[in-house]
């Protein structure tokens, strides 16, 4: 299995808290991988480090073999690395599918003016065209393509997270890391989208990283792996089978799960 991304001994501090605490791992081609662990273990912060929002204490990143530890958040989407935030940003003011058609690479660059206002010309070239369409397509494959016209501030919670998923998905990353895109969603939406995840995973040959909290949520969702993190470590990482099996990481979330439980929204 070629690794897509591997994460080395990566290390994060915020003055005295150690919010990363060494964690290693790596996650293979057309790999489903779940990240799960209590509320404030260190989740989205080994997001951060990895998409370069962050920079670590310590530790490498590396994505097809290149280190990217030292690149900014725009240099690693260009090598193929998208990922959506635990609280949804979307254009408010657009429709569902001009937010799909803002440029997705090099979107920190000078002339992103220039290219929103682009995005929004007359669909009369053929690139414009070609995302229009793709725009589309992955709206069909979550399976909301009515929502297209829709102002992104009339959605629900649940359908924002799915059109976030869509938009992550127009420059064709070859890694998806997604935080928490069902906290707050209904369970048979919750469901739906990461059926939806695992069917673009299969016809794709993409990588996705998932974080979500709700340990008994995750386990019945099909993902192949999954990474068990604890107050900053990795605590375990296996199919979910091995997970359920697993004593430390029940305790570790029977300890958590008043907090946990609170969370979702
Ligand atoms: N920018 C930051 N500055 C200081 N502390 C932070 C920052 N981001 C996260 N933390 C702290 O790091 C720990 C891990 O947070 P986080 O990665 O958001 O956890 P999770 O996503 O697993 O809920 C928490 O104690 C949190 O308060
Ligand atoms: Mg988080």
């Amino acid at each position: 299995m070629n690794a897509v991304l591997k994460v080395d001994g990566l290390r994060k501090e915020f003055g005295g808290l150690v919010a990363v605490d060494d964690i290693s791992f790596e996650i293979g081609e057309g790999e489903f991988v779940g990240l799960i662990g209590p509320n404030g273990c260190g989740k989205s912060t080994t997001f951060n480090c990895i998409s370069g929002l962050l920079r670590q204490t310590s530790g490498t990143v590396e994505m097809f073999g290149q280190d990217i530890s030292d690149l900014r958040p725009d240099q690693i989407q260009n090598l193929g690395m998208t990922r959506t935030f635990q609280h949804t940003r979307l254009w408010r003011q657009m429709t569902v599918v001009e937010n799909l058609m803002v440029p997705p690479r090099d979107q920190f660059g000078s002339n992103i003016i220039d290219k929103i206002r682009s995005a929004f010309a007359p669909y009369s070239n053929p690139a414009e065209t070609e995302r229009l369409e793709k725009a589309y397509t992955n709206l069909d494959q979550l399976e909301v393509p009515h929502m297209a016209p829709n102002l992104t501030s009339e959605l629900s919670g649940g359908q924002s997270k799915l059109v976030d998923i869509g938009r992550s998905m127009m420059g064709d990353p070859q890694l998806l890391l997604l935080d928490e895109p069902v906290a707050g969603v209904a369970g048979p939406l919750a469901m739906k989208i990461f059926n939806n995840l695992r069917e673009i995973v299969d016809q794709t040959g993409i990588s996705v990283l998932i974080i979500e909290h709700n340990m008994d949520f995750i386990l019945r969702q099909g993902v192949d792996r999954i990474i068990v993190m604890n107050e900053g470590e990795i605590l375990m990482q296996g199919t979910p089978d091995e997970v359920r099996g697993n004593r430390e990481v029940i305790e570790a979330y029977l300890g958590a799960s008043d907090e946990s439980q609170e969370e979702d929204g």
